[in-house]
């Protein structure tokens, strides 16, 4: 149990005593833009006023521990707000969490993976599956019921499926006359799917039927770690590959879809966020000149990292296994098969990261609610 032994206005912010000893400073405006009084936000949480309506500068007056929250009544104004521990704890701006990831390569020990109907049944299993696919940035579902269109359905429960102009989902089997390689028996390097649409598609699914044919093996490569590999070895092509955009397109004769992003984005921390790798759909790049040799050089150089065998997870996707992969993070690939001596049928669609991510907090909110009932 974390309990706030002192609290007391310091210069500018309120300063913090945990019972462990450790301390925690928050600015005044900050503590005020959070206040949670009915005056400051609606009973669902929204924020009911705006940046302008607050002072400048916040004056912290009296402060009081009550019943293990802390008080604060503000100077110049007549407003009380009071902060949880547990609120000031997540909060704590020095101690911010980012959600954790493990880099991974050929030899990651297990697959992240549960069995589907065990999932459904068991908040704690789905939860422990979330865990771990966010972790690695891809997840497997085993003996998830063969039949077509179950994979939206999965999609469905998980996030929201976003419909493309492949349709709600797509099919996966080789064609006479395809207007994409994805369809043919040929083998694919590793890419992220869809560069070519803005927003990129964060999650996809891929679900397999059947397959029988001799070959069409999958593989996985984590492109983050790829990524922090190039930044290692040769940091001035990762820093190029994450200024110039890349022109991604995609068309047939219903659609001319473009899109312009660089092969690696990094957030306002510097850490890698997504990887967007596709040579069949890539254009070209809009660059300067004289940078045009050095981004290919990086480029190349990039390709050569993800096509590491000590990177490549491969395996064999059975009817009912079900894929679900950070497609700006686990690239994905296979080897060719031959559809002259069996059937090979998966069928994919597409979710937004951000669904998985609702629905693990959901669950866990869940979870630490039943928790406290049973105490
Ligand atoms: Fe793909
Ligand atoms: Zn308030």
């Amino acid at each position: 149990m974390r309990r706030i032994l002192l609290a007391e206005p310091e210069k500018g912010g309120l300063a913090a005593t945990w019972s462990d000893g450790t301390t925690s400073f928050w600015p005044a405006i900050w503590l005020r833009d959070q206040c949670a009084c009915p005056v400051c936000r609606h009973p669902n949480g929204q924020r009911l006023f705006e940046i302008g309506d607050l002072p400048e500068h916040p004056q912290i007056g009296r402060v009081t521990l009550q019943g293990g929250s802390v008080e604060v009544v503000w100077q110049g104004e007549e407003h009380t707000s009071v902060y949880p521990p547990d609120f000031l704890y997540d909060s704590n701006l020095k101690t911010r969490q980012t959600p954790p990831i493990k880099l991974w390569g050929a030899d990651l020990a297990a697959l992240p993976e549960a069995d589907w109907s065990q999932l459904e049944r068991d908040p704690f299993e789905e939860l422990a599956w979330l865990v771990s696919y966010h972790l690695h940035g891809f997840g497997l579902l085993r003996n998830v019921p063969a039949r077509p269109g179950m994979v939206a359905e999965v999609g469905d429960r998980l996030g929201f499926v976003r419909t493309t102009n492949y349709g709600r989902l797509f099919d996966v089997v080789s064609e006479p006359d395809p207007n994409n390689l994805a369809n043919t028996a040929l083998g694919l390097g590793v890419h992220s799917d869809n560069p070519y649409r803005d927003p990129t598609p964060g999650v996809q699914l891929l679900h397999c039927l059947i397959s029988d044919a001799p070959g069409g093996d999958s593989i996985l490569v984590d492109g983050f770690a790829a990524a922090e590999q190039l930044r290692e070895w040769a940091p001035e092509q990762f820093d190029l590959l994450t200024r110039v955009p890349a022109t991604f397109r995609f068309a047939d004769k219903d659609t001319d879809l473009q899109a312009r992003t660089p092969l690696i984005s990094v957030d306002t921390e510097g850490r890698i966020c997504a990887i967007h790798f596709n040579n069949r759909s890539f254009a070209g790049i809009e660059g300067p000149v004289d940078v045009v040799e050095s981004w290919y050089e990086a480029y190349r150089n990039f390709a050569q990292t993800l096509k590491q065998p000590e990177r490549e997870l491969v395996f064999r996707l059975a009817p009912g296994d079900l894929l679900v992969m950070q497609n700006e993070r686990a690239l994905h690939g296979r080897t060719a098969f031959d559809p002259n001596l069996g059937r090979r049928h998966l069928q994919g669609c597409y979710v937004d990261k951000d669904g998985l991510e609702s629905r693990m907090r959901l669950l866990r909110r869940h979870i630490a609610k039943a928790r406290q009932a049973a105490q």
